[in-house]
Formats: C-alpha cells, sequence, structure tokens
C-alpha cells in the first residue's frame, strides 16, 4: 500500500542516488588499486575520507541520464556526447578547486593536447570508452540487483548514504581548507622554520597529500620559497603564490598592528613567565589574533581589540608563585593584574581609552566593573575561551 502510492519519478531519482554510491565506491576501488599498484604501497585515492571517489559517480549518473537519448544514436555520436559531458564535468570540479583553494587537485599540464592542466585529450578518450562499456555491460546487472531493492530500504539506504555523504564532505573540505591555510601560515613563516618543523607541520595531511601527490608541488613551492630565485617555477606554481599572497592580508594587517608590541624588549620578557600551558607570550598572542579575526568579522574595532588583546596579560611574575615587586603575595592575582598589565602597557606604549578598557576590563565579572564597549565584553569571551582551550590541552 506504502509502495504504491509513490511515484515511479520518486523511485526513479532514489535507485540514481544509489547508483551515485554505488559508482563513487566503484571508482575508489578502481583508482586505489591503480594507484596502489603505480607506488607500490596502500592509497586511499580520493577527496573524502570514506572509499568513496565521487566524482566517478557524478560521471555514471550523467552517462545514465544520457544513456536513453544516446543508445540509437550510433556509436560514434554516443562515444562523442560521452566524452565531451565527463570532460566538461573534469574541467568544472577542476577549475572550481582552483578558485576556491588555489590549488590543481590533478595536473595533466605534461599530458599533451591538455587544456589549462585540467582536462586532457587521452584521458577524455579514456572517460568516453569507459562510459560506452559501461552501459552496455557494467550497469545492467547492477540496475538489475538495484530494482530488486524495495521503496521502503531504498529511502533507508539513501537517507543514511546522504547523511554519511554529508558528513564526510564536510570533514574533507574542511581538511583541504586547513591544508590552504597551513600552507600560508607557512609562507609568511617560511624564513624561520627548520626542514624539520616543516615536516611535522604537515604530517596530518599526509592522507590528502598521498591521494592529491599533485599538492606536494604546493608545499615545496611554498617551504623552499628561500631558494626561488634559484629555481624554475611552474607558471602554476608561480599563479598559487600569487594566490596565497592574496589570501594573507588579514595576517599583514594583524602584523601590522601588533609590530611593535610583539618586539618591544619589555613585553617580550613575558616569553619567561609560564602562563597555562606555555608563556604569557603565548597567551596572549593567541587571544590578540582571534580577537582580531573575531573583530573583522563582527566590524568592530579590530585594531584596538588585537593590541589590547595582546597586552591584555602584561605582567611579570608566576602567578602561581609570586612575590613583590610586580605583585606582593597576600594580593589576589586575579583581581589585581588587570590594572598592573594596564600601568605595564602604558609605560611602554601609547593606548587609546578602548584599549585601556579592553586590558582593565578583561578578568570581567570576576571583576565587577563591567567593559564599557563590544570590543572590552568580546576580547574577555576570547580570553575565557582560550584559557579554557590551553587548560584542557
Ligand atoms: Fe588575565
Ligand atoms: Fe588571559
Amino acid at each position: 500500500m506504502f509502495s504504491q502510492s509513490i511515484p515511479a519519478s520518486w523511485v526513479y531519482a532514489l535507485q540514481h542516488a544509489v547508483y551515485f554510491v554505488i559508482y563513487s565506491a566503484a571508482g575508489w576501488i578502481l583508482e586505489t588499486i591503480y594507484r596502489s599498484l603505480g607506488q607500490r604501497r596502500f592509497i586511499n585515492a580520493g577527496f573524502l575520507r570514506g572509499p568513496f571517489l565521487p566524482i566517478y559517480g557524478i560521471g555514471a549518473t550523467f552517462v545514465l541520464l544520457l544513456a536513453p537519448f544516446l543508445r540509437n544514436q550510433g556509436l560514434v555520436l554516443e562515444f562523442l556526447a560521452y566524452g565531451v559531458v565527463l570532460t566538461l564535468i573534469e574541467y568544472t570540479i577542476g577549475a572550481i578547486c582552483e578558485e576556491f583553494f588555489g590549488l590543481r587537485m590533478w595536473d595533466y599540464s605534461e599530458d599533451p593536447f591538455n587544456l589549462g592542466g585540467r582536462i586532457c585529450l587521452p584521458y577524455s578518450i579514456l572517460w568516453a570508452s569507459i562510459a560506452v562499456g559501461f552501459d552496455r555491460w557494467i550497469h545492467p546487472p547492477v540496475a538489475h540487483i538495484v530494482e530488486g531493492i524495495g521503496t521502503g530500504s531504498l529511502h533507508l539506504l539513501v537517507v543514511v548514504m546522504a547523511v554519511y555523504f554529508g558528513l564526510d564532505f564536510a570533514i574533507s573540505l574542511n581538511l583541504l581548507r586547513k591544508f590552504v591555510l597551513r600552507l600560508s601560515r607557512v609562507y609568511l613563516r617560511r624564513m624561520s622554520l627548520s626542514l624539520l618543523e616543516r615536516t611535522h607541520l604537515f604530517e596530518s595531511f599526509n592522507r590528502l597529500l598521498m591521494a592529491f601527490p599533485n599538492l606536494r608541488k604546493y608545499l615545496d613551492t611554498v617551504a623552499n620559497f628561500r631558494n626561488r630565485l634559484d629555481q624554475k617555477l611552474s607558471s602554476l606554481q608561480i599563479r598559487f603564490l600569487g594566490f596565497i599572497e592574496n589570501r594573507t592580508p588579514r595576517e599583514e594587517e594583524f602584523r601590522c598592528f601588533v609590530r611593535d608590541i610583539a618586539t618591544n624588549p619589555e613585553f617580550l620578557k613575558t616569553k619567561d613567565f609560564r602562563h597555562h600551558d606555555s608563556s604569557i607570550f603565548r597567551h596572549a598572542f593567541r587571544v590578540a589574533f582571534l580577537s582580531y579575526r573575531v573583530g573583522k568579522s563582527m566590524n568592530l574595532d579590530a585594531r584596538a581589540m588585537a593590541r589590547g588583546g595582546f597586552l591584555h596579560d602584561f605582567f611579570l611574575y608566576d602567578w602561581r608563585n609570586h612575590d613583590l615587586p610586580e605583585l606582593a603575595r597576600e594580593s589576589f592575582h586575579g583581581l589585581e593584574h588587570p590594572h598592573i598589565a594596564l600601568q605595564n602597557a602604558r609605560n611602554q606604549f601609547p593606548l587609546s581609552v578602548l584599549e585601556q578598557d579592553i586590558i582593565v576590563k578583561h578578568m570581567w565579572p570576576l571583576t565587577p566593573s563591567p567593559p564599557r564597549h563590544w570590543e572590552s565584553f568580546m576580547v574577555s569571551c576570547i580570553d575565557k575561551y582560550v584559557a579554557l582551550y590551553e587548560l584542557m590541552s
């Protein structure tokens, strides 16, 4: 009764969702075997963590949708149509990755008859051949099995897979975003990083780098910038450096805002005092950078938030075991240090009214006087968040 009331077009859509999953998995198996044999070790091919390559699922779905119109048009037209459509899909996905992440996940620059390295004729011919064989010999037995699945089970399968794909896609997209962010940071700090530090920085991206060996080029481009003039960089690498530079003005602006503080000899002494999981300097830097980013996104005074955030804990003693000159042993650090930080900051830097409010109110509500500005309130919240994160870590 339940299945009779479901429109045939809906069942057709559900079946195609299942085909998408099956062919994404088949594509993953194909590529994983091909890559693992080539590199003589197991390679988890593809962008997702799970055993799926959605680009194959997308390609297969397009072939299935086109097949009813092409089957009686002759082999040549069928071959050409599949070739054009699958090549267009490959080009579009490649272009999206380049636009949003500045990365080329695969690169056909070395192959003959390529277009911008995103597509090339030999592979287009291969895709078209696979599509023709797929429609004739691979899909019919698979369709026979899927058509035998009841609508209730189809619904359940599609919902479970949709949730799974959504989560995996979000996690993997975030990993790629972090990879670009990490590249930007390495690029900014490239002069001060040792080879060991660079290697360590990218350990968490091993899966991504193994799945897309082309990404290693970007890593090398960014990390070996010191010898840039001696190297022959491809136009792709030069374009990527431009992309990274365009993506990092925020960090540059932040550094500009706090440069005098970060190089002040008196403030640098905060590196010698332990605070939470590391030093006062490190904690203050985290608060400053996060405050700056929040200030930017909320349209607040990001400069004051960065500077106030950096100076908020400007005291020079170990708060767990303190004594004069800065804080007498009987005084309560939690209540006193905002005033000490403000005094120390005033001695070294010209401060705006807002920056002073940020520093002296950052312990609210432990100190009863409430923040007078949104910026002070936000930095106070961010300080608590960062402190909690550091204590837990
Ligand atoms: Fe504090
Ligand atoms: Fe703090």
